[in-house]
């Protein structure tokens, strides 16, 4: 059936994951323990073992350790599951840290992760824990609630392992392969930076990365689409990379300016049923760039610029049916502007956000993890998106349209 990963943190609870390992076992899973060393104080590994059929782990380095046994248990998980979560083993999933077997399979793994937090009352209400859970569920992870009842200290209050019962129904569901809502859909996506070039060694560009766009092609692929991604490539750009099994639904074109970006579209476009415009278009270009280097000179010097190809307006054009989802990046009044944007170009969905004007800083817009903002619909609705990973917000962009 399937390769469930568990991993093991110090709870007093830890000594139920044995019933949980045997009932995955009679459902016909594979598991693999993984225990932080906290854990190993609380439940013993020879049971584990006895139980899973497998050496139950927890040593990152050693003689019996493989160089790279981390990132092969991180492969062959088909979903990683925290059980019981301590307090410190959320927060460093949440920090991303990686000092352990455990903490380092986590953050190698590509596999959906499921986290059961175990721990007193006073120490799951902490705003801080409290923190760490809502970044991990803006990353994609799912949470299996603590139950309530009596503690093992005592007090009564929230805290316990949920059931073991619920978290093999989580388990379950988190196996159940996602709806495909686009299957046999081919979508163009535009992405990245355009770039213009000044000679043959300088260009102007601008701050996208191309995370965004990566972001909407990675969920348009999970949903079972084709995508043809227009890259503007400048450096440390983001490329979208496909889920197992659906490499040969991505195709990747790579572009520097806003006429390449524009004639590759416009190429792809009749295969299309859909536009995802997330570049960021250089809005001029320099008019006559120099074939060779520019020699330093001391006098000022001034590039004379042309507004260069409206690559959405190109497409918006010669499109035979296909709906587009533009973005609009603003520093003020981004409802405002994001429907001006969105009359103008004739869009079907525009995703408005804001981003930092210039010596500030955000969590939305270019450069950053996370992005959120308001989703406009041309017939007046409007769907406000708060700040999360752009991962989960190119998923609930997605499911909002289709
Ligand atoms: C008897 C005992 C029970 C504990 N139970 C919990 C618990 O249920 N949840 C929790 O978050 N921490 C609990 N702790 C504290 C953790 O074990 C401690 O924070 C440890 O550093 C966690 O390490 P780990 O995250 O690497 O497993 C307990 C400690 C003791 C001594």
């Amino acid at each position: 059936m399937a390769n469930i990963l568990i991993a093991i943190s110090g709870s007093i609870s830890a000594f139920k994951i044995a019933d949980l390992v045997s009932e995955l076992g009679k459902a016909g899973h594979q598991t693999q323990c993984l225990l932080t060393r906290s854990a190993c104080e609380f439940v013993s590994p020879l049971v584990l073992e006895t139980l899973s059929g497998r050496p139950a782990l927890s040593a990152l380095f050693g003689p019996s350790v493989s160089g790279t046994e981390h990132i092969t248990l991180a492969r062959w998980a088909d979903v990683f599951v925290v059980a019981p979560a301590s307090a410190d083993f959320l927060a460093k999933l949440a920090l991303g840290l990686a000092d352990d077997l455990p903490s380092t399979v986590a953050l190698a793994t590509s596999a959906p992760m499921l986290v059961a937090p175990a721990m007193n009352t006073l120490m799951w209400e902490k705003p801080v824990v409290q923190g760490h859970l809502e970044t991990l569920l803006g990353r994609g992870a799912r949470i299996v609630e603590p139950a309530s009842g009596v503690l093992a200290c005592g007090e009564v209050g929230v805290g316990k392992l949920a059931p073991v019962a619920e978290i093999m129904a989580a388990i379950a569901a988190a196996l159940t392969p996602p709806a495909q809502p686009l299957a046999g859909k081919t979508i163009l996506i535009t992405a990245g930076p355009t770039t213009t070039p000044i000679d043959a060694v300088r260009y102007i560009t601008n701050g996208s990365t191309g995370r965004m766009g990566a972001a909407m092609a990675e969920a348009a692929l999970a949903r079972g689409a084709s995508v043809r991604h227009v890259l503007g490539i400048d450096k440390g750009v983001v490329r979208p990379v496909a889920p197992r099994g659906a490499e040969i639904r991505l195709v990747i074109e790579e572009v520097r300016t806003a006429e390449d970006m524009a004639a590759t579209a416009l190429r792809h476009l009749p295969h299309c049923d859909g536009v995802i415009a997330s570049a960021a278009v250089m809005d001029y270009r320099v008019e006559s760039p120099a074939p060779g280097k520019l020699k330093r000179a001391e006098a000022a010097v001034s590039l004379a610029m042309a507004p260069s190809v409206d690559v959405l307006a190109s497409l918006r054009q010669a499109a035979t049916g296909q709906w587009f989802l533009g973005f609009a990046a603003e520093t003020d009044d981004v409802e405002a502007h994001g429907r001006g944007k969105l009359a103008r170009k004739g869009l079907d969905f525009l995703f408005a956000n804001p981003v930092a004007r210039l010596g500030e800083s955000s969590a939305t817009g270019f450069a950053v993890p996370t992005n959120g903002g308001v989703l406009l619909f041309a017939d007046g609705r409007s769907l406000p998106l708060p700040i999360m990973d752009k991962s989960a917000l190119a998923g609930a962009i997605l499911d909002a349209i289709s």
